[in-house]
């Protein structure tokens, strides 16, 4: 079975296209008519309502709805015994979960009731620091079902990179897990939440799910356990006649969820995302991009505490009323067969992952294949950084068979669902190229004065920022509780337009290439990392004076994070006070933001206005050693020689 929006061919991706650009109420109002409306747009209602000054974006404001009931309950006729999630763990010996849909309704209600016992009230936010087990799912959906803000924090964090979260949200209630597996560690999430509460104030309950049975210290009055909460909570709505929690009735422009991420200054932004905007744009892209059809098994195999996973592990393909894999281990444990075991398993239709876990795997040859039947693969997508031509081939030809289109598809937290991509086996591939826009995105390309880019590289391809002109439903609508961070980061650079902080490529054909970020953020291993974010945890070290911190090109994680750092404390030896920075990291942002060169200098290269000439610090992390540019303008452009000739 296809869906009423899914777009068949490549005369009807033209099409549509044209038609969501020349009438984008007109077309977007057609698409939400294939969802629940709890009340719907109703004639001469404003479909959209928007201005990028303030900037404000209102798609279907007036309209109610409840993502759950699109989730969940209009499958439950049809679907109530497939699977909505099949959970793989961590490891390949304990037991597989399978959710049906009407499993799902039954957990979500009673986490719902669970949150609603515990105090939470819609629009309250509960931020939600788990491993990948089926209960985290549930959580978020939970959330969503009584109109709670939920904030997905990813494991990796550290206890201060929590307390600052919870801070900047306002949080009153956490849910987490004893621990989380993953590979051959335990993590134990609990106690790096307890570290996060101490004398936090405003939180009134942590709610805790047991998966590693490690011991944890639960506080009187403040801590309660899922298990008994869950159990109460089961009770109450098997008393109550029919087992359900009614879902809250929530106005399309209503916040559904606060994801934080890096940006080019030091602190995180909590990305607001609103509800009916995000729903119709995860699913109509799932379905689309995918070519998602009823029965299909997806695996997307990024982590819930990312963006990747929010809208292509649960919202999406839930919405879709699609099977979602969820997978709690990595890719490499317990070998690097991991994922082709799980796709042999699980008969995998659509396999759906990073460029970072592509070229890790590619090390390990073609042995981890054997005995695995890919057969069932259909669909092949990647996501989170741009891919190398080299990991497309090898993903095409060891993985794909040759057999399933790639789609290489472009996007943001800020964007909540894929804005530039192929759509599989409907629009052509290009591989390292992300291509076409999806139906109601309007990319454009501007030089460093806001211009359209019209330049042409020696290949011919025109090279600019990409920007984004006009809303389309499930783009940013603020940054928690502080919207003028909101316009000076994403809608003051060039006005009237979104920019995406990204550079790329265009073809005569319309094809888009996405080169990477042009501020200073990096993609680690497709993470986020803002520069001044390490910086300012590198300089919390007692012997550090002064940091810069730049990317280089690193053969797996994509970029490596290239750390220069002044240092004037005695103690210990050079490898020692490496080590005690990179403890400091740890501790300050969590262990994806280590460095992973780290060279002392005695100065960093400064104009006479005192500005770090980054330019320099990247060139040389890359490995040039002759063309640095101009150095005339520097304080003191002896330090140049210094710190080249000292390069890690
Ligand atoms: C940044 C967004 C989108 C979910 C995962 C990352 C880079 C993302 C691609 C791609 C080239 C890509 C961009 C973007 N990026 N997808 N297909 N090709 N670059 O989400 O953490 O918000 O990071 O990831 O630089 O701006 P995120």
């Amino acid at each position: 079975m296809s869906y009423p929006f899914q777009i068949q061919s490549l005369d009807q991706y033209k099409q549509d296209y044209q038609r969501s650009i020349e009438k984008p109420e007109e077309f977007w109002l057609s698409v939400a008519d294939s969802f629940f409306w709890k009340k719907k747009c109703q004639a001469g209602d404003k479909v959209l309502d928007w201005n990028f000054t303030e900037p404000k974006v209102e798609w279907f404001k007036g309209a109610k709805l409840n993502i759950t009931e699109n989730c969940i309950d209009r499958h439950l006729d049809k679907l109530a015994d497939k699977p909505a999630i099949i959970w793989e763990p961590n490891n390949p010996e304990e037991r597989v979960r399978v959710v049906t849909y009407k499993r799902l309704h039954k957990r979500v209600c009673q986490v719902a009731q669970m949150l609603k016992n515990n105090g939470v009230k819609k629009g309250d936010r509960v931020c939600i620091y788990m491993g990948m087990v089926p209960e985290l799912a549930y959580a978020v959906l939970g959330c969503a079902r009584i109109g709670a803000i939920h904030s997905v924090i990813f494991g990796g964090f550290s206890a201060q990179s929590i307390a600052d979260r919870l801070d900047d949200a306002n949080a009153e209630f956490i849910i987490t897990c004893d621990g989380a597996y993953r590979g051959a560690k335990d993590i134990p999430l609990k106690s790096v939440i307890d570290d996060a509460l101490i004398g936090n104030k405003k939180i009134k309950k942590v709610i805790v799910y047991t998966r590693t049975r490690t011991p944890v210290s639960m506080i009187k009055g403040r801590d309660v356990w899922w298990e008994d909460e869950m159990l109460h909570a089961e009770d109450q709505l098997e008393h109550s006649g029919e087992f359900n929690f009614p879902a809250e009735e929530m106005d399309a422009e209503d916040p559904l969820f606060i994801l934080y991420t890096s940006g080019s200054t030091g602190k995180p932004k909590g990305v607001v995302h609103s509800c009916a905007g995000y729903m119709l744009w995860t699913t109509y892209t799932f379905v689309n991009v995918f070519q998602y059809k009823q029965g299909d098994i997806h695996f997307c195999t990024a982590d819930i505490g990312w963006i990747t996973g929010h809208s292509y592990i649960v919202y999406g393909p839930l919405s879709a009323g699609g099977t979602s894999v969820m997978f709690e281990g990595i890719p490499t444990w317990p070998d690097a067969g991991r994922f082709w075991d799980i796709v042999d398993k699980h008969k995998v239709n659509i396999l759906y992952t990073a460029p970072t876990a592509i070229r890790s795997l590619m090390s390990f040859g073609s042995a981890p294949f054997e005995g695995k039947d890919l057969s069932t693969l259909k669909v092949l997508g990647t996501v989170g950084e741009p891919i190398n031509e080299e990991a497309w081939h090898w993903y095409d030809e060891q993985v794909g068979k040759k057999r399933c289109p790639i789609v290489d598809t472009w996007w943001q937290t800020e964007t909540g669902g894929v804005l530039i991509s192929n759509m599989a086996g409907i629009t052509p591939s290009k591989p390292g190229w992300a291509t076409l826009p999806m139906p109601g995105v309007q990319p454009l390309l501007v030089d460093e004065n806001g211009k359209e880019a019209t330049e042409k590289n020696e290949d011919g391809f025109i090279k600019g920022n990409l920007c984004i002109k006009a809303p389309w439903p499930s783009i940013l609508r603020t940054t928690y509780g502080d919207h003028e961070r909101c316009r000076q980061n994403y809608f003051a650079t060039y006005e009237n337009l979104y920019f995406t902080g990204d550079g790329a490529l265009k073809d005569e054909h319309g094809n888009y290439r996405i080169t990477g970020r042009v501020d200073d953020v990096l993609n680690v291993s497709g993470h986020r990392i803002g520069t001044a974010e390490v910086e300012n945890a590198i300089n919390m070290h007692a012997g550090v004076v002064e940091s810069a911190v730049v990317g280089y090109p690193h053969d797996l994680k994509g970029q490596g994070i290239y750390a220069y750092v002044i240092y004037n404390g005695t103690h210990g030896d050079e490898e020692m006070r490496r080590k005690d920075i990179l403890q400091t990291v740890t501790r300050v942002i969590g262990p994806i933001a280590k460095p992973d060169k780290i060279q002392f200098v005695s100065g960093l290269p400064k104009t006479r206005s005192g500005k770090i000439m980054r330019r320099i610090l990247r060139k040389i992390a890359e490995g040039e050693t002759q063309n640095l540019g101009d150095t005339t303008t520097l304080l003191d452009p002896g330090i140049v020689e210094e710190i080249r000739s000292g390069k890690i």
